[in-house]
């Protein structure tokens, strides 16, 4: 198993969860379970899957106002995700008050405290787009600047594309994690990913996890093509 491979649950239904969770339990460190499983489902997703031995990243990218942020992470940690996410655009004091919360609730239950991470521009958004809403810098620099506020928040890290891996490393230190989707392993296809490095790549760039989705659940042989991918992170 490689504890820094994130599988991407990106399926609608309970029961096709399951079944990815149960086949590649042994074959990666986390399941991601974004906004489509969430609303489908509701949390009963997320305990399932705990329960049968696996370790989530709530993918659900809180934004709100920070008492609202503060209480949902609570639920995150009650409910025993182990890595969980909010947008670092909501500000420092949402994301201070969602690291606070994070730590005090999970000391309260005696548990590890979950991986907080802080998504800084998505990577669909590009400098265009940022100009719409009136942000005005390069893309590169908003990226610091928010990985580094998000870091003064106390939060553990960010969502990263390939590409930013080693600004953010430079930027706040090689202890501050890094998650890095748009992976690519050499026998996939891209898919609509665009800027994509292989994992070996990406593992050499500093990337603490990687998220994987359509190259393992697209493949006619998905524990072979989660095998492989681990071990081309792990190759020297
Ligand atoms: O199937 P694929 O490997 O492209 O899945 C990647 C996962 O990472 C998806 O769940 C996608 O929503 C997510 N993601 C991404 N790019 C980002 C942020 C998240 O592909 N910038």
């Amino acid at each position: 198993m490689v504890d820094k491979l994130i599988l991407a649950l990106d399926v609608k239904e309970e029961a096709q969860a399951l079944t990815w969770a149960d086949r590649l339990h042994d074959k990666v460190g986390f399941f991601k379970i974004g906004k489509q499983l969430f609303t489908s489902t509701g949390p009963t997703v997320v305990k399932e899957i705990i329960k049968r031995g696996g370790h989530i990243f709530l993918d659900l990218k809180f934004h709100d106002i920070p008492n609202t942020v503060a209480a949902a992470s609570i639920e995150a940690v009650r409910l025993g995700v182990k890595m969980f996410n909010v947008h670092a655009l909501g500000g420092y004091e949402m994301m201070a008050r969602a690291a606070e919360a994070t730590h005090k609730e999970a000391e309260k239950l005696g548990i590890e405290k979950p991986v907080l991470i802080a998504v800084t521009i998505l990577t669909s958004t590009d400098e265009s787009g940022l100009k719409e809403v009136g942000i005005l810098e390069p893309i590169k620099d908003e990226v610091r600047r928010l990985a580094l506020l998000a870091q003064k928040a106390g939060l553990d890290g960010v969502v990263a594309s390939p590409q930013e891996i080693s600004l953010v490393k430079e930027s706040c230190g090689s202890d501050f994690v890094v998650v890095t989707p748009g992976v690519r392993p050499a026998f996939a296809s891209l898919d609509d990913q665009k800027r994509v490095m292989t994992p070996y790549e990406a593992v050499k760039a500093g990337a603490d996890y990687l998220v994987i989705g359509r190259p393992i659940t697209n493949s006619e042989d998905p524990v072979k093509a989660a095998d492989l991918i681990a071990g081309e992170m792990c190759q020297e």
